[in-house]
């Protein structure tokens, strides 16, 4: 079925050492997306395809297509790269990562700090499409430090034949601070003459569908809040179509929790610091549990996943059928740092 055939269309966005295959289909599990983006592929002089993510873009969750995400600055690594992917021919879509806000990640002029160099990103995008007949499409920020450059970058994809664009509503410099500009992301929609995908702090389903709506964006994707609510794409499509709307209790959040201990952390004997993994996770779904941060301060002190695994149980399982907020808790924050 095409990509764009069910408008809005729901993605789960690629997630560095979050969406793997394992993740994946723990989602898959709670109500699948209609497609998936896997983390990027670092593509440089010495790169080859990395195992762990080779096996991600292979993987099919509920037969649904997962994307390959590339992310450097090369044109003939890029290229190079091109070529590896190709030895797989079930791949279909490959995504060019122009948006990673990470201060070791921009200053190599990759991810993010292309939004700096237009004219290199019309150059990658030239080679990239010579060498790649099928699908692609980039993911990227309003701009570096402002959005000057933003209808100078949607000029350079309307040319380079991409066949759509994630936008993540921020620039740069703003990392995941502030608020995410939809009305940037519409202006974008309205000059881009193919399918815009909106993301950024797209918190509920209703969100999600409010802002494809006001935007004109053909899809969504959800990063962050998936790892909080697992079943926001199912929760999509229950309002997508009229549907009661499946609210999860507390007991549906610590299953989830148990998923992903014996799916995702368990799975990997040779896993080094599995509970600094697990709490990757917690981080996010703590911020639906309790208004005063207990959990998620209790959580942080625990050792060993047996330990978080108690307090997971003593937090999730003392009150099990109190819904799990709908929204995080606005004063409890991830990161914070802000960089992821
Ligand atoms: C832990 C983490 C890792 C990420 N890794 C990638 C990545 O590999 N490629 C990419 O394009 N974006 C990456 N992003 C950005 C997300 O895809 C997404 O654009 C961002 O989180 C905003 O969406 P959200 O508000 O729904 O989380 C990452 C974000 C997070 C939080």
């Amino acid at each position: 079925m095409p990509l764009f055939d069910n408008q809005p269309i729901s993605v789960l966005a690629p997630m560095q050492d979050v969406t793997d295959a394992d993740f994946m289909s723990v989602i898959a599990e709670c109500g699948a997306p209609d497609f998936f983006i896997a983390e990027y592929f670092r593509v440089h002089e010495f790169s080859t395809l990395e195992k762990n993510v080779l096996r991600t873009v292979l993987s099919r969750p509920n037969e649904i297509a997962v994307s390959a995400q590339f992310i450097g600055e090369d044109e003939f690594h890029i290229a190079r790269s091109i070529n590896l992917l190709k030895k797989y021919p079930q791949i279909e879509y490959l995504d060019l990562n122009i948006g990673c806000p990470a201060p070791k990640v921009y200053r190599k002029n990759v991810g993010g700090g292309l939004l700096k160099e237009p004219k290199k990103i019309r150059s990658i995008l030239n080679v990239m499409r010579e060498n790649w007949d099928k699908s692609l499409s980039v993911k990227m920020r309003l701009g570096f430090e402002s959005q000057d450059h933003l209808e100078e970058i949607i000029g350079i994809l309307n040319e380079s034949g991409i066949n759509f664009a994630t936008i993540h509503g921020r620039t740069v410099k703003q990392l995941y601070r502030g608020k995410v500009d939809y009305g940037a992301i519409k202006k974008a929609a309205s000059l881009c003459n193919v399918p815009i995908i909106a993301n950024g702090d797209l918190t509920t389903a209703k969100k999600a569908l409010q802002v494809a709506e006001f935007t004109g964006a053909k899809g969504v994707m959800i990063g962050r809040h998936a790892i909080r609510n697992p079943w926001i794409f199912r929760q999509i499509k229950e309002l997508k179509h009229g549907e009661k709307m499946f609210e999860p209790t507390l007991l549906d959040v610590y299953e989830y929790v148990e998923k992903i201990r014996n799916k995702i952390i368990m799975k990997n004997p040779q896993i080094r610091y599995a509970d600094g993994r697990m709490k990757k996770f917690l981080n996010f779904i703590a911020l639906g549990v309790d208004e005063g941060g207990n959990f998620l301060r209790e959580m942080r002190h625990a050792r060993g996943i047996d330990a978080l695994m108690e307090c997971c149980k003593k937090h999730l399982l003392e009150n099990p059928s109190k819904p799990f907020a709908p929204e995080p808790y606005p004063n409890l924050c991830p990161r914070p740092n802000h960089e992821l």
